[in-house]
């Protein structure tokens, strides 16, 4: 394995993180302060260069975010976007002026069917807004990064002389986005290429990578890129994002450094985080990983065939190209029982990151001395699925009180609930459904009064075994407002029960603010 000290610094490639900005777009994402700060410091465990924490002027919530999480990460560069207007860069500015290493991302679109058609203004026009964007932030930091937006479907020349602008107002990064995910690799890199040669000046700066994966491509074009000379990619954990998402940040770490001997690139994650940090993601946003998804799919270092688990067993390098424990999946190391107390249950939490204390520790406890009843052994894949549904259970909006369900192959299920209002009262609704579970969500629909929409419900366990704790993701739709939520329990149906209420919440709440992610014009993605 190659050293740091034998690697060339030319070939270091800085992992920009977008899973708080872009990949909170995801339609159903909805995080909070605590939530958004939890993944945050998962990510500077995680080693990205830079976090980009979120958008501030679209939502007093999400400046709040920014701002916490400039305040209280230390190790990554925090960014704010910021379209071009001094609103949006001041605010950008206020969220993440106490971060120890301050940027702002400023972007505006070069194509000419965003300018013409979405902006409504000239090619003149947006290289003025660049100009005085680009200096304005300048004025607060030296960190400034610049996006053409839709740069890929720009007219190279044009895109160019925009870029020239920034870098002429000290701009010290330059991203160029595959903003639709329409590009393929080969003409990616010849845009970057095409770029070299018409700016001398990219040289001294770092130029990054931005691709969306609507045609499947976002890595591939993201390796383009970097090929290419780019030294910045960015990317959201489980490649969450806009559409299908932007390109996966354990993919494009993982292929840099599996094929380090072939490329001479490298990141300076410590890829060893890569697994929980994808399942932080994904419980907390909501959104399950496909069991086949590279890297961080349950199957992805699972063999079926009986060829390739006798030619594994015999050498493990005959079909596995990585080895699951760089990308952190023999974590299950710390074992508590029933007898283990409070002390030994904050040492485990430590180790893994978790600081708790007080009411959260003593919360965290009772429902580990509850799962320890159930189950012979609770493992560190249990213990961060406990803590990471009581970050979950601060969601403002509905909760579930009880519910109670009679099954049998005789009858038709029938389920009561009882559910807590976000006024904080309190109603019960009843239902006869198609199957257990049919039964509670109806009767939650009863009891909130409020008829969603399921469009995906997925089952899922923390770790193997007939004890496993179950985990259950639902995604409803209200008046076209998405939302996700997931859920763990020993109980499946109280794991469903709670998921939905989860989703259901996040999707009133976002269906009564329009669905918008509360910019006060449009903006890109
Ligand atoms: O996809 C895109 O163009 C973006 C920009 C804001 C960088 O997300
Ligand atoms: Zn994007």
């Amino acid at each position: 394995m190659t050293t740091n000290q034998q690697r060339n610094d030319a070939g270091r490639v800085r992992i920009f993180d977008t899973t708080l900005r872009d990949g909170e777009q995801s339609p159903g994402i909805s995080l909070n302060k605590q939530e958004k700060l939890e993944i945050a410091q998962q990510l500077a465990r995680l080693g990205v260069d830079v976090i980009e924490a979120g958008f501030p002027i679209t939502s007093p919530g999400d400046f709040e975010s920014v701002q916490a999480i400039a305040r209280e990460v230390h190790g990554p560069v925090i960014c704010g976007l910021a379209r071009t207007s001094k609103q949006d860069i001041e605010a950008a500015w206020n969220a993440v002026r106490d971060s120890e290493r301050p940027r702002i991302h400023t972007f505006i679109a070069t194509s000419d069917i965003h300018i013409e058609r979405k902006l409504q203004t000239t090619r003149e026009d947006v290289k003025g807004q660049v100009r005085a964007a680009v200096a304005q932030a300048r004025e607060h930091t030296d960190d400034v990064e610049f996006s053409p937006e839709d740069g890929s479907r720009s007219d190279v020349e044009y895109m160019a002389e925009v870029i020239q602008i920034a870098l002429e107002e000290g701009a010290g990064t330059i991203n160029v986005p595959d903003t639709v995910g329409y590009t393929m690799p080969r003409e990616y890199a010849a845009m970057f290429e095409e770029l070299y040669r018409l700016l001398p000046g990219l040289h001294d700066v770092v130029v990054s990578v931005h691709c969306h994966d609507d045609l499947g491509l976002a890595v591939a074009n993201s390796l383009a890129g970097v090929e290419a000379g780019c030294r910045q990619v960015e990317c959201a954990v489980n490649g969450i994002g806009e559409r299908a998402g932007n390109a996966s940040l354990e993919e494009i770490v993982m292929l840099l450094r599996t094929r380090e001997p072939a490329l001479g690139l490298w990141t300076g994650v410590d890829t060893t985080e890569i697994a929980r940090t994808s399942r932080l993601v994904s419980r907390l946003t909501g959104y399950p990983v496909q069991p086949n998804k590279a890297i961080v799919g349950r199957n992805a270092f699972a063999h079926e065939a009986g060829i390739h688990q006798d030619g594994v067993l015999k050498e493990r390098e005959t079909y596995e190209i990585m080895d699951a424990t760089t990308v952190g999946l023999d974590s299950n190391a710390i074992v508590l029982g029933k007898h283990s107390g409070r002390h030994a249950l904050s040492t485990a939490l430590k180790e893994m990151g978790f600081e708790l204390d007080g009411q959260a520790l003593n919360t965290a406890f009772k429902r580990f001395k509850e799962l320890a009843d159930l189950k012979k052994q609770v493992t560190a894949m249990d213990l961060e699925a406990l803590v990471t549904d009581e970050l979950r259970e601060e969601i403002s909006g509905f909760a579930l009180q009880w519910f109670e369900v009679d099954a049998s192959s005789l009858r038709p299920p029938h389920a009561r609930v009882a559910v807590l209002l976000p006024d904080g009262g309190s109603a019960q609704g009843s239902f006869t459904g198609d199957g257990p579970i049919d039964a509670v969500f109806q009767a939650l629909n009863a009891a909130t009064a409020i008829s969603p929409r399921l469009s995906d419900f997925t089952i899922g366990a923390v770790t193997e075994g007939q004890d496993a704790l179950g985990e259950v993701s639902v995604v409803v739709e209200v008046d076209g407002a998405t939302g996700a939520g997931q859920a763990i329990s020993t109980d499946i149906i109280d794991a469903a029960a709670r998921a939905y209420l989860r989703a259901l919440s996040v999707a009133v709440a976002r269906s009564r603010a329009g669905d918008t992610i509360g910019l006060p014009e449009t903006a890109g993605s």
